[in-house]
Order: C-alpha cells, then sequence, then structure tokens
C-alpha cells in the first residue's frame, strides 16, 4: 500500500534510506570494515574489462559504476544502452565481464543482451531487484538488489540501490585485482555506510523542493547539468521530469554547454546544476556562469559549501548534505527524484501511471 503517501513514487523515494542500507547489509561486513560479495564460480582477479548494459534508469546507475570500476579497480569498462550493444558487433574478449543491471530483470533487450554476450563467452554478473527473475537465472554471479517492490513505473529507490550494489562491487574487483589496500577499503566501506543517513538529510528538504516546483512547472524545456559521476544523475534527472511531467528535458555534461545546446538558453529555459563541492565544482560553476551570462536561470543543487560559493544569481538553491565524492550520485538522485515528481504533481499528471509507459518493457 501507498501508506501515508499520496503516490507510491513519494512512497518509494521515502524508503530510500531504509532500503540503501538493508542493501548495504548484505554487501558490508561493517565490523571488519569490508566488502563482503558473493563468491562466484570464477576467479574476478582474471577479469580484464567490464561491459555494463542495461536501460534506462538502470543505464544511468551502469554510467556512474563506469567511473567507480576505472577509478578504484583501474579495470576498462564499456557503458552501453542494451538495445545498441547487440547490433553494433562488440569485441568481447576472453577475461571479459558483463554486468547487466535491471529492476524488472526481464526486460527484453538487456536480457537478449545478456544471452549473446554469453554466447561469446563472457561471464555475466546481474544486477537485478526481482531475485526470480529471468536475468537472475540466467546469471553466473546474481548481485541483488534489496529495494523490495518497486510500483511507480518511474525508478527511484531500485537506482539507489543498484548504486550502492555497484560501488560495493567496484571495490570487491579492486581487491582482487590488488589495488585496494586494507585501509583503502576500510575507509571506503565507512563512506559508503553513511549512505542511508546522507539520503535522510537529503530528504529534509523535500518542503523546499516542493516549494519551488513552480518555476519549473510552467517551463517547455528544462536542461539539466553534471560533471563526472554526477554527469548520469544529469541525464536521469532529465528522464525523471519528461516521464512524469511531460516536460521536455535534456541532460548534458556541463563542459558541453558551450559546444551548442547554450544556444537554447534564454530566461524561459530553466538550468538545473548539480555540482556538490569537491574537485569538479570549480569547473562545473563555470559552465554554470556562462549559462547566467546569457539570462539563463539556473537552480543551484550543492551542498552548503557549494551554495555559499556560486548560489547568488541563481534562482533558486537546494542544499544537500556535504558528502563523500563516492556516495553523491546517490545522494543527489534524492532532489532531482522529489523535482520531478512535485513538478509533475504541480502539473496534474499521473504520477505512477504516466502515459505510454510500462513498468517492465518486456518487448524489443
Ligand atoms: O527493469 P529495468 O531496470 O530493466 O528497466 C529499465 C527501464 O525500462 C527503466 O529504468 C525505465 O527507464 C524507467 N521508467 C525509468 O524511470
Amino acid at each position: 500500500s501507498k501508506g501515508n503517501h499520496r503516490h507510491y513514487m513519494l512512497k518509494e523515494i521515502y524508503e530510500q534510506p531504509v532500503v540503501v542500507a538493508q542493501t548495504l547489509r548484505s554487501y558490508l561486513r561493517r565490523m571488519e570494515d569490508q566488502v563482503s560479495l558473493p563468491v562466484p564460480d570464477f576467479d574476478l582477479g582474471t577479469i580484464r574489462r567490464v561491459t555494463i548494459v542495461a536501460c534506462g534508469t538502470s543505464y544511468y546507475a551502469g554510467m556512474v559504476a563506469k567511473y567507480w570500476f576505472e577509478q578504484l579497480a583501474r579495470v576498462p569498462a564499456d557503458v552501453d544502452v542494451a538495445s545498441e550493444f547487440r547490433y553494433r558487433a562488440p569485441v568481447m574478449e576472453d577475461g571479459g565481464l558483463m554486468i547487466v543491471i535491471s529492476q524488472s530483470g526481464e526486460t527484453a533487450d538487456t536480457l537478449a543482451a545478456l544471452r549473446h554476450a554469453r554466447s561469446e563467452g563472457q561471464k555475466i554478473a546481474a544486477v537485478v531487484n526481482v531475485p526470480t527473475s529471468t536475468m537472475a537465472r540466467e546469471a553466473d554471479l546474481l548481485l541483488p538488489t534489496h529495494a523490495g517492490p518497486e510500483i511507480g513505473v518511474a525508478s527511484t529507490k531500485a537506482f539507489t540501490c543498484q548504486l550502492a550494489v555497484l560501488a560495493a562491487f567496484a571495490a570487491n574487483l579492486a581487491r582482487a585485482k590488488g589495488r585496494l589496500d586494507a585501509k583503502a577499503e576500510k575507509e571506503l566501506v565507512r563512506h559508503l555506510a553513511e549512505a542511508p543517513a546522507a539520503l535522510n538529510a537529503a530528504l529534509a528538504y523535500d518542503e523546499s523542493i516542493e516549494a519551488m516546483a513552480h518555476l519549473i512547472a510552467v517551463a517547455r524545456d528544462v536542461l539539466y547539468l553534471g560533471r563526472g559521476p554526477d554527469y548520469p544523475l544529469a541525464l536521469e534527472g532529465a528522464l525523471k521530469l519528461k516521464e512524469i511531467s511531460y516536460i521536455h528535458a535534456e541532460g548534458y555534461a556541463a563542459g558541453e554547454m558551450k559546444h551548442g545546446p547554450i544556444a537554447l538558453i534564454d530566461d524561459k529555459v530553466p538550468v538545473i546544476v548539480l555540482a556538490p563541492s569537491g574537485p569538479l565544482f570549480e569547473k562545473t560553476v563555470s559552465n554554470m556562469q556562462e549559462v547566467q551570462a546569457r539570462g539563463g536561470k539556473v537552480v543551484l543543487i550543492s551542498d552548503y559549501d557549494g551554495v555559499q560559493a556560486a548560489g547568488e544569481g541563481c534562482i533558486a538553491t537546494i542544499t544537500m548534505p556535504k558528502v563523500h565524492p563516492l556516495i553523491a550520485p546517490m545522494v543527489y538522485a534524492v532532489p532531482v527524484q522529489l523535482l520531478a515528481y512535485h513538478v509533475a504533481v504541480a502539473k496534474g499528471t499521473d504520477v505512477d501511471q504516466p502515459r505510454n509507459l510500462a513498468k517492465s518493457v518486456t518487448v524489443e
């Protein structure tokens, strides 16, 4: 049931601190400060390349995970949308691991990519939310998310749980490759373990996000900008808004703005900037200022320090807790979900059953 919530989507957004904690519990051994994953029947240390395949929001989780596989494990990682992967004659060499990511575990394109990779001799890991699903059964290594049933067509809690699993798995692969010593592992585990509390803190801004939703609800087009692991979050924010409010939205890598999309900027196109303070902050802010210099209306999502440093001149700011960059993509998922939700409610759309969409897409 929806409990006290008006929609399943809102209920599922609010469940995130609990279900991410639940998911992390099965992947972290807190007492020993270690990640602990199911042991596959192949040697993880022999994995030389990772290919991540998924659709929609699950694909964006894969885009974030690419950073982790490359940064932590130094294993080359490709990410592809499942419907593209199969038809481009992808090169699959020995020592390749395919990771499929799917809430339902039944998405036809992703399943077809899994079967294709298997026939080419790849090992398969599946990050799925439905443990009895076809993908779960067909994988060599099952990495369940423990998000519980997700009813809203717009995926929310499945996404943050996918990120939790993928971060733990990237750390596990890094360890297997001899790239993560005990001290680094301990720090990583500590940062991951902070995610549930940080998600909770992010939810506290629900009312202020609701209060600014009218600024976005009147727009015809909205842009989302992010850099590094927050770039996929910009894509996710735009997808959420399109799906449930029917407002045209696009996500861009912040640095790409000046290569074209900045031509769209005027005072009618709100630009949502995702910029946690940290190593990429200054660069993102200078892209944001390019937008403002052309009359663009910016909503800045950052932490207290970021909002202090760059919030002036924005039409609104949303202050997130200050978190380690590893968990920022999880935490910043919350404001983009809530913003899409409140804009959709303001527009009076059917949040849980948006037009033309199905929860599980079982045709190619
Ligand atoms: O069940 P899956 O994770 O494989 O589904 C993939 C996409 O269909 C799904 O994420 C879709 O994009 C959602 N409606 C996004 O909110």
